[in-house]
């Protein structure tokens, strides 16, 4: 079995790992991997500091729960550390009854003001109480993540082409028959395929419009600070700070749903970054930044993903993960690739019916 994996990014190479684990001969083209939401992200494991509830609470979960041995098998495979960190994420609150009414707060510790500044020493003046929750964490997909899964592969046996445009999905009685394709190397050309897998993020539509994925922009800084400073992640209301193991502190985001896909930065961006990081962790406003970025979260109309068959037989889908990519593409590969093989279990087939594409035309 041969399978095209339309798309480089996160989910694109989780999927292709997976398969070719199993064996399966896996082909995957990729427009730009640097545009990929994989290298944007913050790269937070937050299923319960996110505040997720129903179907998709109980996916987060899964995959947090998956993450540990998914990391380690592309540890393993690729030679590469991943930088998972499970440091546990403090969710802060201005008062106590907000505190309590958090959908996920029987999940989570419950921390007063002294609980706060223990947990997160320098945290700023206008919090009262937080939730910890020492199940959720991180993981450095920038630099460590992106590039290990990548390796592995490559050691798999994946092959991976760069610079190729998906132009068109071409099909045969509404059963995919390939792909027209545009690279530097050869110009316009046709690809025979009759499976295939749409990693595409938040570019999905422009290649099935018949799919309800919008672009919500994200602008993020990083900062050095001293290593230490900050062991949790803090996870405020439109601002969250992210520590890595060096103290690299990566400031999130932005979530700019009327922006569509403008490219760059904004004033007003930064400025609600640099707001939200001085009322958060006042002593980082003088650590020197290092770099800023913005990226495009692919969303659905109720913000949880694509996963399984798609509008054309051989077609599968893997996209529209909105906020919690990373966190979800240990269970996204999983899923996705037992659909893609045919070796899906009895107990998900009910998951994969909760995010099935066509769920929005049922409504
Ligand atoms: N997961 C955080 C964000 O999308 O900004």
């Amino acid at each position: 079995m041969a399978v095209l994996i339309l798309g480089g990014g996160l989910m694109g190479l989780a999927i292709a790992h997976r398969l070719a684990v199993r064996g399966t001969t896996v082909r995957v083209l990729s427009r730009r991997r640097s545009e990929a939401a994989g290298f944007k992200a913050a790269g937070m494991l937050a299923p319960h500091a996110e505040g997720l509830s129903g179907d998709l609470l109980q996916l987060g979960q899964r995959s947090l729960e998956l993450v540990p041995a998914w990391v380690a098998a592309i540890e393993a495979d690729s030679g590469l550390t991943c930088g998972l960190r499970p440091c546990g994420i403090v969710v802060p609150f201005a008062t106590a009854a907000e505190r309590d009414l958090y959908p996920t707060a029987a999940w989570g510790e419950a921390l007063d003001r002294q609980g706060l500044e223990r947990e997160l020493p320098g945290i700023g003046p206008g919090w009262e109480a937080g939730l910890l929750f020492r199940q959720d964490g991180q993981i450095d997909n920038r630099r460590q993540l992106m590039r290990a899964l990548q390796r592995a592969c490559v050691e798999q046996g994946v092959h991976l082409q760069e610079g190729v445009d998906v132009l068109e999905l071409l099909q045969d009685g509404g059963r995919l028959s390939g792909v027209r394709v545009r690279d530097a190397a050869v110009g316009i050309h046709v690809l025979q395929a009759n499976t295939a897998v749409l990693c595409s993020g938040a570019w999905g539509a422009q290649l099935l419009p018949e799919l309800p994925i919008f672009p919500v922009k994200g602008q993020m800084v990083s900062l050095q600070g001293p290593r230490d400073a900050l062991n949790r992640v803090i996870f405020g209301p439109g601002t969250y700070l992210v520590p890595r193991e060096d103290g690299l502190l990566v400031v999130g985001a932005t979530s700019e749903r009327e922006a569509g896909f403008s490219e760059g930065l904004t004033p007003f961006g930064q400025r609600q970054l640099q707001a939200g990081l001085e009322a958060l962790l006042p002593a980082a406003s003088q650590w020197p930044p290092m770099e800023r970025w913005w990226g495009f979260r692919p969303c659905t109309p109720d913000e949880a993903p694509l996963l399984g068959p798609g509008p054309l037989d051989g077609l599968y889908l893997a996209t529209g993960h909105h906020r919690n990519g990373v966190l979800l593409a240990a269970i996204t590969a999983e899923l996705v690739g037992d659909c893609v093989i045919g070796t899906v279990q009895p107990q998900d087939e009910q998951c994969l019916k909760a995010f099935n594409w066509r769920r929005f035309a049922a409504t």
